[in-house]
This record gives structure tokens, sequence and C-alpha cells, in this order.
């Protein structure tokens, strides 16, 4: 059994500070879904422009690009831990772009998981391409795929079609880029919008599943999971992102605050547009009786008292 760094009160949230790698080993949790923003391996010196100043674009040594055979042995062990973390309906989801998510594909279709789609985010507000050479950059993939080759997975196709004008939700999503408003506890380098995460937590979970996140960084993933009522575990590998994950959630106790995160949602502001769901309400239809879902019942991790 592993310690948590940080354990919100009512259970809800736990993360834990270390390498991925070794921690998986040493807890046998089986969770619903799990969602992975794992090393794109793209930090080689590039550059690029933010706020009209060029940038250099390395996020940091864990990024530092590998050769093709050393990527695909990372992903390849990673994947594989991970599958032996969901249950045999569960899914995972994976993000990248054309670095690293070929691989990423070839090494679940290895492994055995069946692949079900793969998500085009399509950025609204895309950062403009500076060398004028090659088409602005624009998109990032997310693999999605189950376990299991046979057994059925958990689809919330009506609520994806509410979402959608009451049309199929295709797999082509136009969601904006990382906003302001939700770096209010420092900067994480790659951190994924709130959004992103909310629309995939929404497509395949219920209210109280379990959702794991092996390369955390600030925990967007954990916060899309509570603000939807759903329970979060996540492994970071740096005590400072750990720390700016813990104010996250830290935040997020302030109803308040909540709210505010709430409302720049872009699937809570339609379900909220469309009446079909009050912020106090669970989106799923059922009111909500938030708080108390995630005190008992077993944990991934961290079962000692605080
Ligand atoms: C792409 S970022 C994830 C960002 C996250 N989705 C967010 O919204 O903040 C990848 C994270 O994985 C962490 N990481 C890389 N290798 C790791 C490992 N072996 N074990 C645990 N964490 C790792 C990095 O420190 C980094 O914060």
């Amino acid at each position: 059994m592993i310690e948590a760094y940080y354990k919100s009160s009512n259970n809800d949230f736990l993360l834990a500070y270390g390498d991925t790698f070794q921690l998986l080993k040493n807890f046998s949790f089986k969770f619903d879904m799990i969602f992975a923003d794992p090393p794109y391996f793209l930090s080689n010196g590039g550059i690029s422009l933010q706020s009209g100043k060029v940038v250099c674009v390395n996020k940091g040594d864990w990024d530092k690009g590998k050769t093709p055979e050393e990527m695909n042995e990372f992903n390849l062990e990673w994947l594989r831990l991970c599958r032996d973390k969901l249950k045999d309906n569960g899914t995972i989801w994976v993000s990248g772009t054309y670095h690293n998510i070929f691989s990423v594909a070839n090494c679940l279709t290895k492994l055995g998981y069946k692949i079900l789609n793969v998500i085009t985010w399509q950025k609204t507000n895309p950062p403009i391409n500076i060398s004028c050479r090659f088409f602005t950059y624009s998109t990032e993939f997310i693999v999605w795929a189950r376990k299991n080759q046979k057994v059925s997975h958990k689809y919330n196709y009506e609520l994806m079609k509410r979402l959608n004008d009451n049309k199929q939700m295709t797999d082509v999503w136009r969601l904006p880029a990382i906003g302001r408003w939700e770096k209010s506890c420092g900067k994480h380098p790659t951190q994924k919008p709130l959004s992103l995460l909310t629309r995939i937590i929404l497509a395949c979970t219920d209210k109280g599943d379990w959702i794991f996140d092996p390369f955390s960084g600030s925990s967007t993933t954990g916060i899309a999971a509570n603000l939807c009522n759903r329970k979060f575990a996540g492994i970071e590998q740096s005590e400072e992102f750990c720390a700016m994950s813990k104010a996250r959630r830290e935040e997020i106790e302030d109803v308040r605050q909540r709210m505010n995160l709430m409302h720049h949602i872009v699937d809570f502001k339609t379900l909220e547009a469309n009446k079909q769901f009050s912020l106090f309400d669970d989106v799923n239809g059922n009111t909500s009786c938030e708080g108390d879902y995630g005190l008992y019942g077993d944990l991934p991790f961290d079962t000692k008292p605080e």
C-alpha cells in the first residue's frame, strides 16, 4: 500500500508523489476509467510565440526527446501496468500529437486493448505558427480504448447527444485551449483544459466512479472528476506539481470558486443554457448528494486515517 501525498477530506481525491512505473506495481485497485496525458517527447529546443513573446517550448526534462525505440518501450510499459488497473469494462483515454500518438495506438493494440475512437480535439484558439512554413498546429488527438476485446464498455450516448444540439456527438471536438481562469493555482507547462477532461469523463463514467491518471501534472483530471461527482486517484513525480494539484483541489472546497470554474466549462454551460441541468445537480439528472459518496468503500491507496 502506498501513502498519499494528499487526500481530500471526503476521500474523493487521492494523489501519490513518485514514479508511476514504481508505484503502479504497489496497489491492486481496479478503476472505471483512466486518462493519461503522457510525455509527448517533443522538448527539443523549438520556439513558439506566447503573449507576443518568442519563447522556448521545452516543457521539462521529463519531456526530452527519445528515440522511437525508447518511446515505444516507455509507452508499452506504462500502458501494460495501467491495463492491469482497469475493471474489465473499463476504458482508457490517451492524449498526444503525431510525435507520440502512433506509438501509443500501436502499443494499445499490442497489449490487447480495443481502440474505440480517436478523438480530434480542434483548438478554437490555437497559438500562431511563427515560422510561417507550416500549417498552424491546432489539433491534438485522444485515443479511446477499452480493456477487453469482448467486454462491453460504458458510453453515455444520450448525454453526449444532448451536448451536441441533439445530434450524435462526433469524434471532432471543437474546444478552447487552456484559459487563464483555470491557472489560478500556478502554471503547469502542459496543463489540459477542464472543458476537455469534463467531456471525456461525462462520456463514459457515472457518478461515484473511480478515475485514475498516471501522469497527473496539475491534476486537471482530478478537478474535472470531482466537479462531475466522480472520484480520482493520480500519480505525479514532481513535488511542485503535486503542490499545485493540492492547491487546485483545495480551491474547489469553496463553493463560489467551484461554481466559478463550472460556469466556464463548455458542457456545463450547454446543459445549463438548455435548462437540462442545474449546477447543483448531478449531470446524469439526479439531485446531488455531494460529499457523501467518497467517504466509504475501498480506496486505491492510503488506507491510514489522517
Ligand atoms: C503532460 S504532463 C500532464 C499534465 C496534466 N494533464 C495537467 O493537466 O496538468 C505529464 C506529467 O507527467 C509527469 N511525469 C512524467 N514521467 C512521470 C513518471 N514516470 N511518473 C510520474 N509522473 C511522471 C510530469 O512531471 C508531468 O507533470
